[in-house]
């Protein structure tokens, strides 16, 4: 029997799906993520067209379809759509979706579909505008909220909101977040908020277990969906009155990573096998030609032996990151 190849890792899990990191720079400030802007470090080099190219053909060939472009905001790059053209081109992959904060999308939406990506989710944390501000520290929702319906008429497969839960924010806005995707083809989907180095004070003022979703979610009605094999970590939910659904994405809760099915490229070119892993394996040395091909390949494989059952974030380990920005959460 010839089976197709794939990566997986000491504990049955495959990874079908990358999360490749373009840029750590972001053009909005979050008061969760990069409360001051994000800043200049002096080594500003992140992975060039042709490095991404090597990068992506390798992990295509170790069986990864799916690829998701993030950032930091993945859109600040300017050769941003000829990235997606270049990857989505690429032998084997299947599906090309991307994260992003939504700016300018209303007139971008249609060249990012016609470059070949087919998913995007959007982060809005608020459908107030003034503490949509409050938070991002940008007066965009209205822009946004337009991107998202350009992104329908583009003719994106899949158009996600992501959500992040904030006690305080927009704990009191579930019943609008619920009722706004009732006649809209979305998923959205609640991220309970992570600590991280640089937000921890932050972290304890503000954050809001994904219970409070749920208990909300079964009171109105709605079910949790079987799930689907291959999918991700998310808890999805329906209602029969409702086009949207929504998900939850709850990494404090038990057997989060149990479904894991991903990993992660740094815009620096290391390899990060958990999201809450403290270390990055370097790759770029292998992204400089053709030739190292085959000894990329060999040494993503090789990595697979370092990843870790779960996060361990109850046993004291903060997996603490200084935000999530660089690795597009
Ligand atoms: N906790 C949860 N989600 C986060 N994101 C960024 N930082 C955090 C955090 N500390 C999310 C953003 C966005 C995605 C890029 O990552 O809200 O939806
Ligand atoms: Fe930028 Fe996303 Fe971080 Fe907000 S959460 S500052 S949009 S990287």
């Amino acid at each position: 029997m010839i089976t197709e190849p794939h990566l997986a890792d000491n504990f049955g899990r495959r990874f079908p799906y990358l999360r490749l990191s373009v840029t750590d720079v972001c053009n909005f400030s979050c008061s969760y993520c990069l409360p001051d802007g994000y800043k200049k470090t002096g080594c500003e080099s992140f992975l060039n067209q042709e490095e991404i190219v090597r990068l992506v053909k390798a992990f295509a060939a170790l069986g990864v379809w799916k690829i998701r472009l993030t950032g930091g905001e993945p859109t600040v790059r300017p050769d941003f759509v000829q990235i997606a053209q270049r990857v989505a081109s690429i032998q084997g992959i299947k599906k090309l979706a991307f994260t992003t904060n939504g700016y300018k999308l209303p007139e971008r939406a249609q060249s990012y579909y016609d470059a070949g990506l087919r998913a995007i989710n959007i982060s809005i944390d608020s459908l107030n505008a003034e503490k949509f501000k409050a938070i991002t520290k940008h007066d965009r929702l209205e822009e946004i909220l337009d991107g998202l319906d350009a992104c329908h008429d583009a003719g994106f497969e899949s158009v996600k909101i992501n959500t992040v839960l904030l006690k305080g924010y927009n704990d009191n806005e579930l019943d609008d977040f619920i009722t706004f995707v009732q006649d809209k083809p979305v998923s959205l989907r609640f991220i309970e908020l992570m600590r991280t180095g640089d937000n921890q004070d932050y972290f304890s003022e503000h954050h809001l277990p994904g219970t409070a979703v749920t208990e909300k979610l079964l009171a109105r009605g709605w079910h949790l969906k079987p799930r689907e094999e291959g999918a991700g970590p998310a808890q999805e939910f329906a209602h029969k009155g409702s086009k949207g659904t929504i998900g939850l994405i709850a990494p404090y809760s038990k057997d989060f990573c149990k479904s894991c099915n991903r990993l992660r490229m740094s815009a620096k070119g290391a390899l990060h096998l958990c999201l809450f892993g403290e270390r990055g394996y370097p790759l770029r040395h292998l992204l400089q030609s053709d030739d190292s091909s085959e000894e990329l390949q060999e040494k993503i494989m090789a990595l697979m032996n370092f990843k870790k059952s779960a996060h361990f974030l109850h046993d004291n380990n903060s997996g603490v990151r200084d935000h999530l920005a660089s690795i597009g959460g």
